[in-house]
């Protein structure tokens, strides 16, 4: 008996994914991106998302199923991002993902795209820092950040038992380092371009907040509270535009790179400190990253520091499989088929705010 051959497919956001995965083998993971689209807006448009998806769509699924050297038939089933995410682009991939499974009679497989990002630890060499070998283990931690979200997940079981430790009250981690970007003159996506900007600055120069870290947050391990594994972005992004506008109002040159890498340090402290905290507090021993802010240097080299010095197992998967992507729908579509799942009921809808 072969592992079964699925088709993963996400667009959730700006990117139209198309994946290829048999059993825990990556075969082919095919993403158009329409960023070069909302560059000029300095954020994602969704209805131009929307249409880039339609557009898109036909196109990868073809270069997915050439690339891969397979046809639509030899599919076993068809796994697609149902939310949460952008609810028009969203409804683009559900679609088509309905209209492939009624022409050829595949079983479809509603997916959550959080729970994706952490599936794709499911495939073989799928990690950048360190191979987990064959699956993912027991109770795993999962540190999500990219423009659209901000989580740290505990994963007992991908199928059914997965739990929302914490997540930002405001904006998304990304969107911070857009935002900041935006205040200091860098194009957008502000992430790059603040990671290689801070790279010439002093992180240490300015002191900016460490949002929800306060003791009235945090509380105590045994006495948790209210936002203890929370994130805020909304006082940092405000403290960088003061900082910004007194340099300006002094008639001073503004040290933009400085203000990069300490806006960059106070972001990436909190959200790694934050990270491997829920880990020892909930006993989880690896910690796997996902989303677009994985790909921030400073942020991998803290993520590997902490983690190290609290003995937990980190997992940074390559960056194609970190970003939004339909291979990671693919993997975990095939690891509910060979656990015996049932495919999702054909009238399910997209969920634009799926817990
Ligand atoms: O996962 P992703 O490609 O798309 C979604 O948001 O779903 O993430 C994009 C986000 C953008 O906000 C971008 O600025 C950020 O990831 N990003 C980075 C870096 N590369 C991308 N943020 C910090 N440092 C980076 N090197
Ligand atoms: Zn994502």
């Amino acid at each position: 008996q072969t592992d079964p051959l699925i088709l993963g497919i996400e667009s959730s956001c700006d990117e139209t994914g198309v994946g290829l995965v048999r059993g825990t083998q990556l075969l082919t993971n095919t993403v158009s991106s329409s960023m070069e689209e909302h560059i000029r807006f300095g954020g994602v448009i969704p209805e131009i998302a929307s249409r880039a998806h339609l557009e898109a769509f036909v196109p990868t699924l073809r270069q997915a199923l050439a690339d891969a050297g397979v046809s639509l038939e030899d599919v076993d089933a068809i796994a697609v991002t149902s939310g949460p995410g952008l609810a028009g682009a969203l409804m683009v991939g559900v679609s088509a993902a309905k209209a492939l499974a009624l022409a050829t009679g595949k079983p479809l497989y509603a997916i959550n795209h959080l729970v994706a990002h952490v599936g794709v630890g499911l495939l073989e060499n799928s990690m950048a820092v360190r191979s987990p070998g064959e699956g993912l283990p027991e109770n795993l931690g999962a540190l999500l950040v990219s423009g659209g979200h901000t989580e740290i997940l505990r994963v007992r079981s991908m199928a059914e038992d997965v739990e929302l430790l914490g997540s930002t009250i405001d904006d998304a981690a990304g969107e911070a380092f857009d935002k900041v970007a935006r205040v200091l003159g860098l194009n957008y996506p502000g992430g790059p371009a603040i990671d290689k900007l801070a790279k010439e600055g002093n992180a240490k120069a300015i002191r900016f907040p460490r949002g929800l870290s306060a003791p009235k947050y945090m509380g105590a391990a045994n006495e948790p509270g209210p936002h203890r594994y929370d994130f805020s972005f909304s006082g940092l992004k405000t403290a960088v535009a003061r900082c910004v506008e007194g340099y300006e109002a002094r008639g001073e040159n503004v040290p933009v790179a400085d203000i990069a890498a300490s806006f960059q340090e106070a972001a990436v402290d909190v959200i790694t400190a934050k990270a491997v905290l829920a880990c020892k507090e909930k006993g989880m021993t690896t910690l796997l990253l996902g989303g677009g802010v994985a790909a921030n240097s400073r942020l991998r080299e803290l993520a590997q520091q902490r983690c190290a010095g609290a003995n937990i197992t980190l997992l940074v998967p390559k960056m194609s499989l970190c970003t939004d992507n339909g291979a990671m729908v693919a993997a975990l579509g095939a690891q509910l088929v060979m656990n015996g799942v049932s495919p999702s009921d054909l009238a399910f809808a997209p969920d634009s705010s799926m817990p």
